[in-house]
């Protein structure tokens, strides 16, 4: 099975009223073990790269991995860049496979935003490559109350920019933020708001920081504080309407458990032994979040 565009597998997720899950890799046993876990629990998925994870492994070699990988376990995939910050690195994806890009301006001015997301989806669409782009900025609970209308995505502005740039998809900000320290008090999603935006603009929506950090990886690593996306949230969000959910968080925290306890156990110097169980960590955390993603 080939690498196929992001809007093929997000239709599926219409279709079944879930949403698809995209994970963030940066080597080898991190795609073999998202790879095998979507085989297993028989969904699509979506493999995603950022800047930062391209620099890491070199483009040229990640569709020929990705590849090798959806057919060793014979399942249905897009390639995806995360988080593009320029028409340059957009171009570039392109260039060497990728099968959707998506194209983040939402730190410039609205105009800018609209006007860099338009110029990639005139060259992206023909192609027929998939386009993301995001609108407002994702930011910790810390700011939502002095700054709630100006970080959060506004639903008729997204009406706006989904029509001027014929755009496929769209990440929104609703009181997410990356990384595994989301929330200071209470975790507050805005699913009203995905709502709204979902019945305004009619397309698949993207849910950024989405991780769930949860507890028995958290206290593993000594992060007590960190705090994600509770399970039944996130479920609440895909039914309002968010068909893409991004991980990368979780599977951090499950290669680094994985490795520290081969460690612990191993004092050899065979990468394969705690890199391997890393891997298994990560099998187990895409399992996990699968399961959830895919409301099984
Ligand atoms: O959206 C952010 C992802 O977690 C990627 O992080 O830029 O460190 O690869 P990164
Ligand atoms: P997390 O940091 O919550 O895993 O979010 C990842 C993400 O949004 C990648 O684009
Ligand atoms: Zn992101």
């Amino acid at each position: 099975m080939p690498l196929v565009p992001a809007k093929e597998v997000i239709e599926w997720a219409e279709g079944e009223g879930v949403a698809v899950a995209a994970f963030n890799f940066n080597n080898y046993e991190f795609l073999d073990a998202i790879c095998r876990a979507a085989a297993d629990l028989k969904v699509p998925v979506i493999l995603a790269t950022s800047e930062g994870g391209i620099r890491y492994m070199g483009i040229e070699v990640i569709r020929p991995m990705a590849e090798a990988l959806v057919e060793r376990y014979g399942i249905t995939a897009a390639l995806h860049l995360d988080h593009g910050k320029s028409f340059e690195t957009v171009l570039k994806a392109i260039r060497y496979g990728y099968t959707s890009v998506m194209i983040d301006a939402s730190d410039r001015p609205y105009g800018e935003n609209v006007a860099i997301t338009k110029k990639v989806v005139e060259v992206a669409k023909p192609l027929g490559i998939t386009v993301e782009a995001e609108l407002g900025v994702l930011a910790g609970v810390e700011d939502e109350v002095s700054a709630e209308k100006s970080i959060y995505t506004d639903p008729e502005e997204a009406r706006a920019f989904v029509e001027e740039t014929g755009v496929d998809m769209l990440a929104v900000a609703v009181g997410t933020s990356h990384g595994a320290y989301k929330f200071k008090g209470e975790p507050r999603i805005d699913v009203p708001r995905i709502r709204r935006i979902r019945e305004l603009t009619g397309i698949p929506l993207v849910l950024h920081g989405a991780s769930g950090v949860y507890r028995d990886y958290a206290e593993k690593l000594g992060m007590e504080d960190a705090r994600g996306v509770p399970d039944d949230i996130l479920k609440e969000a895909i039914r309002a309407g968010i068909r893409k959910v991004n991980t990368d968080t979780d599977l951090r925290m499950a290669f680094k458990v994985g490795v520290l306890e081969a460690l612990r156990e191993y004092s050899g110097i065979d990468p394969r032994k705690y890199l391997g169980r890393g891997r298994e960590e990560v099998y187990r955390m895409a399992v996990r979040r699968l399961k959830v993603i895919s409301l099984l």
